[in-house]
C-alpha cells in the first residue's frame, strides 16, 4: 500500500523530504507540492514525478493526496495544519508548529475537538539513534535512579540568513531542546528564563546571538540551553543528563575524520541534514507507515476520500 503525500514548501528541507519520501521512504509517494517559488516547486515536482500545483490549499485539497508535510516557513504552519486537519488528513508539520502560543494552542485545540491524532510535529531528535540511547540509558536508571538533576544542552549553527531573527532563535532551535527535554524527561516545562550573552561580531545588528536559555520542569530540573546560530564552525548539537549517581551525554555520529599526530580527530557535521539525516529517514518512514491502512478513523484507507466539508480555515499564504 502506497500512501500518496503532498508537500508544502520545496525548500532546503522540504525538497529534502521529498527526495525521502519518493526514494527511500517506502511505501509512500510524492503526489503534489506547492511552493511560492514555482520555479522550484516546478523542478521538484518534476524530479518526483508530482504535480506543482499553484496554491497550497490545492495540494492539501487534492483528493490524490492523503497525507501532508508542511515545510513552508514557520508562520505559516499553524493555518496549513487547520486546513489538514479540516480535509481530514494527517500532517507531519516542520517545527515549529506556530510561532504564537495563540497559534499553537488553536491547533491543539482543533485537533482535541476533532477526536483525531493527525498531527505530528518534525521532532526527528526522538528518532535520532543517539538520544534514543540516552534515553534507554536515562530510563534503566543508570545515572541514579531516574532522580534527573540538571540537563546542559548546546545547540549551535554555522551561520544563519539575514531575515533570521532573535526570536527565531527560540522558535525555530531551542524548540528542539524543549521538545527533547519534555521527551527525555516526561515531564512538563513551568518555568523559562533567557539571557543574552555579548553578541557575536558575526552575528547581523538585529541579532541576539548567542543566548542562554534556562528551563525549570515541574519536578525542579533545570535545563540550560546555548543556542548560537553563528558560531561558524560547524552544526553542533550536544546534551548531557546529569543524574544523581552519574551521567550520559549525547553520541556525535562518528566521521571520517583521521586521528593522527597525538589529536584525536572528529569532524563536526556541516548541516542539520548532515547530522541528522539518520533521524529524518526514519521519522518520514515510521510517519508514513501510520498513515497507510486505516489508523485514521473517519477516513476511508487509501483512497484519500475527505470527511464530509468544514469550513476554510485562513490561508497560510
Ligand atoms: P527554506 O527557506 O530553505 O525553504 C522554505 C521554502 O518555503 C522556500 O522554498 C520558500 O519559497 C517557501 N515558502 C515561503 N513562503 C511560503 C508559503 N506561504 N507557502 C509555501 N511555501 C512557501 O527553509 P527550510 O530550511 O527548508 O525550513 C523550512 C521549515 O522547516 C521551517 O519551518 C524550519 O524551521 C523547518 N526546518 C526543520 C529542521 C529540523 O531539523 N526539523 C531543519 C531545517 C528546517
Amino acid at each position: 500500500m502506497t500512501v500518496t503525500v503532498g508537500v508544502v514548501g520545496t525548500g532546503s528541507i522540504g525538497s529534502d523530504h521529498v527526495r525521502r519520501l519518493s526514494a527511500r521512504v517506502s511505501g509512500a509517494r510524492v503526489g503534489a507540492v506547492f511552493d511560492v517559488d514555482t520555479a522550484r516547486a516546478d523542478a521538484v515536482a518534476a524530479a518526483a514525478g508530482a504535480r506543482a500545483h499553484a496554491d497550497a490549499l490545492d495540494v492539501v485539497d487534492d483528493p490524490a493526496v492523503e497525507a501532508v508535510v508542511i515545510v513552508s516557513p514557520g508562520d505559516t504552519h499553524a493555518a496549513l495544519a487547520l486546513a489538514c486537519m479540516t480535509a481530514g488528513k494527517p500532517v507531519l508539520c516542520e517545527k515549529p508548529l506556530a510561532t504564537t502560543g495563540i497559534d499553537a494552542l488553536t491547533v491543539l485545540a482543533a485537533e482535541v475537538a476533532s477526536g483525531r491524532r493527525l498531527v505530528q510535529v518534525g521532532f526527528m531528535r526522538r528518532f535520532d539513534a543517539g538520544y534514543l540511547r540516552m534515553k534507554a540509558a536515562l530510563d534503566s536508571g543508570a545515572i541514579g535512579e531516574a532522580l534527573v538533576l540538571v540537563l546542559h544542552c548546546i545547540h549551535r549553527n554555522p551561520a544563519v540568513p539575514p531575515a533570521f531573527t532573535s526570536d527565531m532563535a527560540l522558535t525555530d532551535s531551542v524548540i528542539h531542546e524543549i521538545d527533547a527535554a519534555r521527551w527525555l524527561l516526561g515531564e512538563e516545562i513551568v518555568g523559562t528564563t533567557v539571557v543574552r550573552t555579548r553578541r557575536s561580531p558575526f552575528a547581523a545588528g538585529h541579532l541576539a546571538d548567542p543566548q542562554l536559555v534556562l528551563l525549570v520542569t515541574g519536578s525542579g530540573v533545570v535545563v540550560e540551553v546555548e543556542v548560537f546560530r553563528n558560531c561558524r564552525y560547524g552544526y553542533d548539537v550536544r546534551c548531557e543528563i546529569v543524574g544523581a549517581t552519574g551521567t550520559v551525554s549525547l553520541e556525535v555520529p562518528t566521521t571520517g575524520a583521521p586521528t593522527t599526530g597525538g589529536v584525536l580527530g572528529r569532524a563536526v557535521p556541516a548541516d542539520w541534514g548532515e547530522r541528522f539525516g539518520g533521524a529524518y529517514h526514519a521519522e518520514l518512514q515510521q510517519w508514513s507507515t501510520a498513515c497507510g491502512p486505516a489508523p485514521w478513523p473517519g477516513r476511508t484507507p487509501g483512497t484519500g476520500t475527505p470527511p464530509p466539508p468544514s469550513p476554510r480555515p485562513t490561508s497560510g499564504r
